[in-house]
């Protein structure tokens, strides 16, 4: 069967308290909306219509190709959300999917049981439930004696008995197309002066057709975000599911509650996270590396058998064996080539060290090409900056830079030539070559066999 998703976003999330529209705020580092358009995604290749109103254009902007925007210029409810969805998905779908923007735990396998349900069903709706003796507000689903559905109750306008109802509704249908299309237009305003969405199950009722129902295994997924501290509460079961997943998948970790791995990352088996680190963004780490504790990694690719300690990283690359750290720090464009060590208090910008190369203590390379095999002594600067523009420095293959040498940049330095300890080296230095001093001149031809 054809399947159409609408995800309804147009809500303003009032109780966010916040300048950004609720559906934009981040979880595992990623916009809420992100992670129901990727499960929507796994249901069917045809992109979600997505109905926005508050903060329309940034969330149109979040959702880019992945979704068909629809505006809600008033938000007059949740059925005339659906609605302002109609003239775009009329005729080309058997059954339409509604969620809402602000349940992110929902998994595609709850979605695709209930659209299962939905196919098997000769009534016209399928709606997700949960048990719980925590409302949050949620409406309650009334049963008759027999058990089958026949109305769901907003909590505003539930009676004392109907707020004891323990079964609640997660906001989420499965309908038949034609008919949903026609309901919409039969539904009465609310006390509130909403057209409410839960209304269809009540005229179904009516009709006498039957209302399948799928309870979710797992309260958690249905979890709503519509304060903080839901968003903190949704963070943390998600962290616990990722966390999951890539110990189920070979990587262990230490300490689950310390380590902080975000919905894009990816870790290779046998890799070990010890506490307190936090992977971000769109970082890949290879398989038998041990990083952490106290680490940050932000969209960072780190290859096989690799050391992080308590060191930070952005947009930078790690190959195959890298070890750096304590207290390391990576900028954006670093590049460590297989094999290279940096040891504690260093800083690699916009840089590449050729593989092998050791850079053990306490230097700033930045705007850098440097070859295989060197040494960089401890306390080395490339002054790569003059006050207006930055300047690159180039070294050689086997080339070895003495502890506290400034590199004044512009600057290339030849292969297999060496710097005195605190030179201060202002022009380029031939291969073979050893420099001395302040500006540093050269001393003598230097014969690496010596
Ligand atoms: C809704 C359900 C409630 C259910 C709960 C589960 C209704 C009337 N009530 O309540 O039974 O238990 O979800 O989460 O449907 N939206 C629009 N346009 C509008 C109004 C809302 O796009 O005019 C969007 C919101 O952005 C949100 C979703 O629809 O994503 C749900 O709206 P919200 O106001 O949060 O409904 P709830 O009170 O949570
Ligand atoms: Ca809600």
């Amino acid at each position: 069967m054809n399947i159409a998703i609408v995800i309804l976003a147009a809500g303003q999330g009032v109780r966010m308290k916040s300048s950004l529209p609720k559906v934009l705020h981040p979880l595992a580092g990623k916009p809420l909306i992100r992670h129901v358009l990727e499960t929507a995604r796994q249901l069917t290749d045809q992109p979600p219509v997505v109905v926005i109103g508050h903060g329309g254009d940034q969330v149109q902007a979040v959702v880019g190709n992945d979704g068909t925007c629809v505006r809600q210029e008033q938000q007059l409810g949740t059925a005339h959300a659906v609605m302002t969805a109609r003239s775009l998905l009329a005729g080309t779908a058997d059954l339409v999917l509604v969620m809402n923007s602000d349940m992110p735990l929902l998994t595609a396998r709850t979605l695709q049981s209930l659209v299962r349900a939905q196919a098997e069903n000769r009534g016209p709706i399928s709606m997700l439930t949960l048990l719980s003796a925590d409302s949050r507000g949620f409406g309650r689903v009334v049963r008759d004696g027999r058990g089958m559905v026949q109305a769901i109750i907003e909590e505003a306008h539930a009676t004392p008995e109907q707020l004891a109802i323990r079964e609640l509704n997660a906001g989420v249908y499965c309908f038949r197309a034609e008919w949903l299309w026609q309901a919409l237009e039969r539904i009465p305003l609310s006390p509130k002066g909403e057209y409410y969405l839960t209304d269809t199950v009540g005229l179904a009722a009516e009709e006498g057709l039957p209302i399948e129902v799928s309870i979710v295994d797992d309260p958690a997924e249905a979890l709503g975000i519509n304060t903080r501290v839901h968003l903190a509460e949704a963070e943390t079961h998600l962290r616990q599911r990722i966390n999951r997943r890539w110990m189920l998948a070979g990587v262990t970790i230490l300490d689950p509650a310390t380590t902080y791995i975000e919905a894009d990352v990816t870790i290779g088996a046998d890799t070990v996270l010890y506490p307190n680190t936090h992977l971000r963004g769109n970082t890949t780490i290879g398989s038998h590396c041990r990083i952490g504790p106290n680490s940050i990694l932000e969209d960072t690719r780190v290859g096989d058998h690799c050391l992080v300690l308590a060191s930070v990283t952005e947009g930078a690359i790690l190959e195959e064996g890298v070890s750096m750290g304590p207290y390391g720090h990576l900028r954006k464009g670093a590049h460590l080539g297989a094999g290279v060590h940096m040891g504690n208090f260093g800083e690699v910008k916009s840089s590449y060290l050729g593989p092998n190369t050791k850079m053990g203590h306490f230097s700033y390379i930045g705007d850098a090409q440097i070859g295989a095999n060197v040494n960089i002594g401890a306390g080395t600067i490339t002054c790569n900056f003059d006050g207006e523009h930055k300047h690159p420095t180039e070294i050689g293959d086997d080339v070895f830079i003495g502890s506290d040498t400034m590199l004044v940049a512009p600057l290339k330095i030849g292969d297999r030539a060496r710097t005195g300890a605190g030179s201060v080296v202002t022009h380029d230095v031939p291969a073979d070559t050893i420099v001395v001093g302040v500006p540093a001149r050269p001393h003598r031809k230097h014969n690496p066999s010596e």
